[in-house]
């Protein structure tokens, strides 16, 4: 059917290469570029000899005019972004100078300041409507899945969805004492930053960490879940019908909390530059460089994830509760796919969201959040990629 051209050759990079080779009706042809040529080249090593043709590039995706060329050489369908958030706007606006569409998994944030909102984003819609071309945002598990569970229920569970709860639990064991499982300074950028949710119109914050339940996760059991701030309960706040609570949970271990503490206390977390013999450095980035590369735990983690979103409303004038959610486990990606279970969970959707604008069953002039479109494909899509989810009428809600 066609070419993407993907930007990105570390964790989430691998599995999206290996699941556009598994789809190769769609995938005729994937470009993998990124700025080291070395991990692009491995990749294509790994996957060659199937039916999906792989070519490699080097690119710097901070430098629009660079982007611009690599599409015009290798002319794809669309881009797929599996790069950092920091480079959304200099990809999009190549994918506009080019009239390409355009797919990511992560909203954009500017590297000097730990704020990730859709408004940098969302300011493009009219100049990719003007194009004739699709931005397809957040396409990863969350946000990404987590949409299109909200989309799949709003279509034929509810008339009203009234509270959203996002649980990610992660039960994996890497066996280090302290690691992240996707890139440690997107990570902890994350983690580290107020908490938040939605209620009656409006976004209320807290402390990091401050909130704290104890929720027993299907497959998985018990495990502490902390409300965090999450991109994608900016775009549900305003796509689904009747919404007035959405919260985001995430669990973590008490040793990850723990260092996570020191570290900030320390001052390696901080975003500040600081002048290092002669030299400006940032403390966070030097902290990612002494962190085991998450690419690494694939063939340690042990272990499952559960992601999934808790709906409340009503139906037929009926109160009515849902959970949908997916499980994954680490070793199981591992053996598929040579990555542990965040990069996967990450990788197939970005797959599939790339999949469902190239096939026309998505493309639609403009800039889209994923809860946007009609989730039906992309929902037999992630029973068919690797992904399965399940459904449970009468869960256990969180207070
Ligand atoms: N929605 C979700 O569920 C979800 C979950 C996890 C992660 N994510 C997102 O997925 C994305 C990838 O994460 P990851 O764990 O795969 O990160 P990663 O392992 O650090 O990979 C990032 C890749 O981007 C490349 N890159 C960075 N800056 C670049 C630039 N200026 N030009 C070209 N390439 C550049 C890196 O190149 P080098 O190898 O040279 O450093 C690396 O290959 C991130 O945006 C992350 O936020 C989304």
């Amino acid at each position: 059917m066609g070419k993407a051209l993907m930007i990105g050759a570390g964790g989430v990079a691998g599995v999206v290469a290996h699941k556009c080779c598994q789809n190769s009706e769609v995938f005729e042809e994937i470009c993998i570029a990124s700025r080291t040529l070395s991990k692009c080249n491995a990749l294509k090593e790994k996957l060659d000899g199937g039916k999906t043709k792989i070519t490699t590039a080097q690119v710097d995706a901070n430098h629009v005019p660079a982007l611009i060329a690599l599409i015009e050489k290798v002319n794809p369908d669309i881009v797929i972004n599996v790069a950092l958030p920091y480079q959304d706007l200099t990809i999009m606006d190549a994918c506009l100078a080019t009239k390409t569409d355009y797919v990511d998994t992560a909203n954009y944030e500017p590297e000097d300041t730990a704020k990730f909102e859709y408004k940098w984003q969302w300011a493009y819609r009219d100049r990719f409507k003007e194009a004739g071309i699709t931005a397809l945002l957040g396409s990863g598990f969350d946000p990404g899945v987590t949409g299109v569970f909200s989309a799949y229920a709003q279509k034929h569970y509810f008339d009203e969805i009234h509270s959203i709860d996002i649980l990610d639990a992660n039960a994996g064991d890497h066996g280090y004492p302290f690691a992240t499982n996707f890139n440690p300074e997107i990570n902890i950028r994350e983690v580290t930053a107020n908490g938040s949710y939605f209620e009656n119109g409006q976004f209320i914050e807290t402390e990091p960490m401050a909130i704290k339940r104890v929720y027993d996760f299907p497959q998985i059991g018990p495990k502490d879940i902390y409300l965090l701030h999450h991109e994608e309960m900016e775009s549900l706040a305003q796509n689904i019908n009747g919404i007035k609570k959405i919260r985001f949970w995430m669990t973590f271990g008490q040793s990850y909390l723990t260092h996570l503490k020191v570290l900030e206390n320390v001052g390696m977390t901080s975003i500040e530059p600081i002048e290092f013999e002669g030299k400006k450095i940032v403390p966070l980035q030097f902290l990612k460089a002494v962190l085991p590369d998450p690419a690494s735990l694939g063939p340690r983690t042990k272990g499952k994830t559960n992601i999934g979103c808790i709906f409340q409303g009503v139906k037929d004038g009926k109160p009515r509760t849902y959970y949908v959610y997916n499980v994954c486990d680490h070793q199981e990606c591992y053996k598929e796919v040579g990555s542990q279970a965040i990069s996967y969970t990450t990788g197939v959707p970005a797959m599939i969201g790339a999949a469902m604008v190239m096939t026309g069953k998505w493309k639609r002039p403009g800039v889209y959040n994923i809860e946007e479109f009609d989730p039906d494909p992309f929902m037999d899509a992630l029973n068919q990629f690797g992904l399965p989810w399940h459904e449970e009428f009468a869960p256990t809600l969180i207070d």
